[in-house]
């Protein structure tokens, strides 16, 4: 996949992964590291923000940490880098977990964002980085 070219997903791709409180990848599934373009090695025990790409405006992180801090569950649409340089949307779900041991965490699970959902937050989302 070139430069800056979109990935689109198809309607069965479910990408997840998991974090401590801090925000430190604890795992992540074959959807998400095929789509990411990255091996799970490189990911489990780096901060999420390594998929972070520069489009996203810091009020929608902002959001969702406040959000799932709190105990609620945060959904939103996130545009995410490839490793390549490449980029992929999805319409995510962030709920906070407690393990069986104790520890807490979060969860995130991705599907496929429609063309209308993702044009609707390039739009949005430009406005918001304006506002930065
Ligand atoms: C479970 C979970 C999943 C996350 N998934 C992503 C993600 O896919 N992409 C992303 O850019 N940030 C994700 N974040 C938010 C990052 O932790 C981070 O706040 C964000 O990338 C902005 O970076 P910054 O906080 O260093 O400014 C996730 C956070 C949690 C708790």
């Amino acid at each position: 996949m070139a430069h800056n070219q979109e990935t689109v997903l198809d309607d069965y791709s479910f990408l997840v992964s998991e974090t401590d409180s801090k925000g430190i990848i604890k795992f992540a599934n074959e959807d998400f590291c095929k789509i990411a373009g990255y091996d799970v090695e490189d990911l489990i025990g780096k901060p999420h923000n390594m998929v972070r790409h520069n489009d996203m405006p810091r009020a929608a992180f902002k959001d969702l940490w406040q959000t799932v801090q709190r105990g609620d569950i945060w959904d939103g649409y996130v545009k995410n880098a490839t490793k390549d340089g490449g980029y992929y949307w999805v319409y995510a779900t962030v709920y906070p977990f407690e393990s069986s041991d104790g520890s807490k965490g979060f969860l995130s699970c991705r599907r496929k964002a429609t063309k209308e959902e993702i044009e609707e937050h390039i739009s949005l989302y430009k406005e918001w980085k304006m506002q930065e």
